[in-house]
């Protein structure tokens, strides 16, 4: 088998089961309040590359840990990652009306209930990290995955970013402050996914889990710098949302300050480093360097 071939199946199995999982531990749509149940399992079922829960099971893999103890951490970091894009999408934020080639949730519920769905995801997130039976870990081990999660998502991470991201439009931010920008909205979250992992490791090595946290960082940064140049240049169909918005919107990023081919660069160098930090894990490393791969080549 290629190392492509393996990827796709080991994609398809992960999105199967981060999905399969994602049902389990969503409110059903029969309990009350209907409408906002609805609405959270709108806008995560269904849809997206699942990228964060395939690190968190990619890194489990390269643990040798078993599936069932990542499908707890996989479902938290997913659902903290759609409410970003819930309230990304929001008119007060980027004000989208496609995601996942659909209606945005504010387009097909309201804005109220998008907020609120958003609310509810997130908190839903640390629920499954505090309780879920599945995982099996001692108590410490999830209250490091709660303090991981909540730092990644917060405003010295995820929401951080994002303030900054708002902060920056119409100004032209210089490669500090754009990396520092970029490395907060979408690299924290992505930093986590792997995290999550390692902390689900009874004793790992130092060693092993900041060179894994070296990779994260490295294509957490990769993965915002592919997304502006697949803002500037695919198109909406294949994105499933809209194409050209930041340009649209003066949003600072990669292509507008380094060029199409200045921001690929970037984008190789990462992958590169990425790929240099996983070499003590030999063969048990393959899914997450072709994954690295994928985060600088994916088309959508
Ligand atoms: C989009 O993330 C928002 C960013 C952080 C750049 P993804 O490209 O992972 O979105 P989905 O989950 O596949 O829809
Ligand atoms: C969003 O970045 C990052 C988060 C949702 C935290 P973007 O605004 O570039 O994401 P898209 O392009 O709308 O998916
Ligand atoms: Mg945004
Ligand atoms: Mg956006
Ligand atoms: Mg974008």
């Amino acid at each position: 088998m290629t190392a492509e071939s393996n990827l796709n199946a080991f994609m398809l199995l992960c999105q199967e089961r981060a999905e399969a999982a994602l049902d389990a531990r969503l409110p059903p749509v029969s309990k009350p309040p209907e409408r906002l149940h609805q609405a959270m399992r709108y806008s995560v079922l269904g849809g997206g590359k699942r990228l964060r829960p395939l690190l968190t099971y990619a890194t489990g893999r390269a643990l040798e840990l078993p599936f069932e103890v990542l499908d707890a951490p996989a479902c938290a970091v997913e659902l903290i990652h759609v409410y970003s894009l819930i309230h990304d999408d929001l008119p007060a934020m980027d004000d989208d009306d496609l995601r996942r080639g659909k209606p945005t949730c504010h387009k097909a519920y309201d804005e109220a209930t998008a907020i609120l769905a958003g609310d509810g995801l997130q908190t839903l997130a640390f629920q499954v990290l505090a309780d879920d039976p599945t995982l099996k870990v001692p108590a410490a081990a999830r209250l490091s995955m709660i303090e991981a999660l909540a730092l990644a998502s917060g405003s010295f991470g995820m929401v951080g970013g994002q303030a900054i991201d708002l902060d920056a439009v119409g100004k032209t931010l210089d490669i500090v402050e754009l990396e520092n920008m970029h490395i907060r909205k979408t690299g924290a979250l992505i930093r986590a996914s792997v995290k999550l992992a390692c902390l689900a490791h009874p004793d790992l090595p130092d060693e092993t889990s900041d060179r894994l946290d070296h990779y994260a960082k490295s294509i957490g940064l990769a993965f915002q710098i592919q997304d502006d140049i697949l803002d500037e240049e695919s198109d909406t169909q294949t994105l499933g949302k809209t194409q050209g918005k930041d340009r649209d919107h003066n949003k600072p990023n990669y292509p507008a300050l380094l060029g199409l081919s200045g921001a690929r660069q970037k984008a190789r160098e990462l992958y590169e480093e990425a790929v240099d930090s996983l070499s003590p894990l030999g063969e048990r490393g393959s899914v997450l360097r072709a994954l690295a791969q994928f985060v600088i080549e994916r088309r959508n």
